[in-house]
């Protein structure tokens, strides 16, 4: 029986070298930033039950009626692949009673997500997600805060130049008097809407502002916007979060139609993109969930917070190969001198130094190449004592012993 070849499943990937390193370089990145601004490391579970996400991220939206990827367990319950991170820490929020920790909760994660979407360019089934989340406060400059982080760790990356568009939802009973205007708006022109947008138009008008089709769009151009009905403490609450990015000089654009893809939001919401990309130029996206942790079953607990696509800000970083950064090339004279040479690398590692040996059979003048090949600076030739060779000048200093051998590797510096 003859195996076929197997592949990934559509819409996955494999990292390979040197992705690898790239995307560890943004995790580096990602950590700083955020550590600085006093936001700890969390993790949540890869599935949840699928009432997190059918309750979280809400009965109507895309990701749950067609996007999840769900399964029963060998007992029957439901279960999903987390297709985002933010129900998932509502949930645990709750569940540990973290509301009796200092407030704001502050967190970020790194890790897998999943949706069901048709695959293409910067979309995948699998993909990353960096996280970032603050519970327990309302606080504007919470909003602030998180909005400027995320530019800083995408300006850190090289992501380059980038747009931010930023609106508010107010709170749910602006929106609800707000929805029945634009409903009843849309009615009014209903002839020339898209049947899609006139099918889902009592469960989600909003998705209305999102549309291409152009009888559609020219209805929407006059329609009325939610960022002319907010309440007062909305009104206050969003003109706080502009100050102070505007004080920090960070540039945006007011997109009252700034719909996200998600349900639990309320008051800020933004996105930044990248013109680098086509289609799916979101790198990341996030706002306030006031309502989402006692929506999961918690105590009232307000948050804000963001993600953004791993994937898709690697797509948008132009950068060339990072080196290797490979010391020390240990090559091996004659065959015997394997064991000894094995000492030799074990040791200068545990002394600091990034050092790879010979394992692969090669002649002494294609160890020589190899140790080029990859960047090494210096290679000890294990033979008769150690040959320390200065990859650049090709001058070779004899050393009795691994003492000696590493003084003389610690004189050309770190
Ligand atoms: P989201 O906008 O659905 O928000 O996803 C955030 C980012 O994840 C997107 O901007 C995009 O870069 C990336 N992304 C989403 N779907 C895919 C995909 N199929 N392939 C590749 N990348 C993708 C959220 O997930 C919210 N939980 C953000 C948030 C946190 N809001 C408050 N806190």
């Amino acid at each position: 029986v003859s195996a076929g070849r197997l592949q990934a499943p559509r819409g996955t990937f494999d990292v390979l070298p040197p992705e690898g390193r790239r995307r560890l370089r943004l995790l580096r990145i990602a950590d700083e930033v955020l550590t600085r601004a006093g936001y700890e490391p969390f993790e949540t579970p890869v599935f949840e039950d699928t009432e997190v996400f059918a309750r979280g991220v809400g009965a109507s939206t895309d990701i749950v009626q067609k996007e999840m990827f769900t399964f029963e367990d060998k007992a029957g319950r439901s279960l999903t692949l987390r297709p985002e991170n933010t129900a998932g820490i509502c949930r645990a929020y709750a569940e540990h009673g973290m509301h009796k920790l200092p407030q704001p909760v502050k967190l970020w994660s790194w890790g897998p997500f999943f949706r069901h979407e048709a695959p293409q360019a910067g979309r995948f089934r699998q993909f990353t997600q960096l996280d970032a989340e603050a519970l327990g406060s309302d606080d504007p400059s919470l909003d602030a805060e998180l909005i400027l982080l995320l530019d800083e760790v995408l300006e850190r990356a090289g992501a380059g130049e980038l747009r931010l568009r930023l609106s508010s939802l107010g709170t749910p009973a602006t929106r609800a008097a707000y929805l029945d205007e634009l409903r009843d708006y849309l009615r009014d022109h209903e002839h020339r809407l898209s049947d899609d947008v006139r099918e889902r138009l009592d469960q989600n008008p909003l998705r209305a502002f999102d549309a291409d089709h152009p009888g559609t769009r020219a209805v929407m151009e006059e329609a009325p916007r939610l960022l002319d009905r907010l309440n007062p403490e909305d009104a206050a609450h969003f003109a706080e979060v502009r100050a102070l990015l505007d004080d920090a000089g960070l540039g945006y654009e007011i997109d009252s139609t700034l719909v996200r893809g998600l349900d639990y939001y309320t008051r800020t919401v933004f996105e930044y993109e990248s013109p680098r990309l086509g289609a799916q130029s979101a790198l990341g996206g996030g706002g306030r969930y006031d309502l989402l942790v006692e929506e999961l079953g918690g105590r009232p607990t307000p948050g804000v917070g963001w993600a953004a696509g791993i994937e898709r800000i690697l797509l948008a970083v132009e950068e060339k190969e990072p080196a290797r950064d490979l010391r020390i090339y240990v090559a091996l004279a004659k065959p015997d001198a394997s064991r000894e040479g094995f000492r030799l690398a074990r040791r200068l590692r545990r002394d600091g130094f990034r050092v790879e040996i010979e394992q692969a059979g090669r002649s002494l003048k294609g160890q020589l190449k190899q140790a080029n090949r990859i960047g090494a600076r210096s290679t000890v030739i294990v033979g008769d004592g150690y040959d320390v060779r200065d990859m650049d000048s090709g001058e070779q200093r004899h050393a009795d012993d691994a003492d000696e051998a590493l003084a003389l590797l610690r004189e050309t510096g770190p």
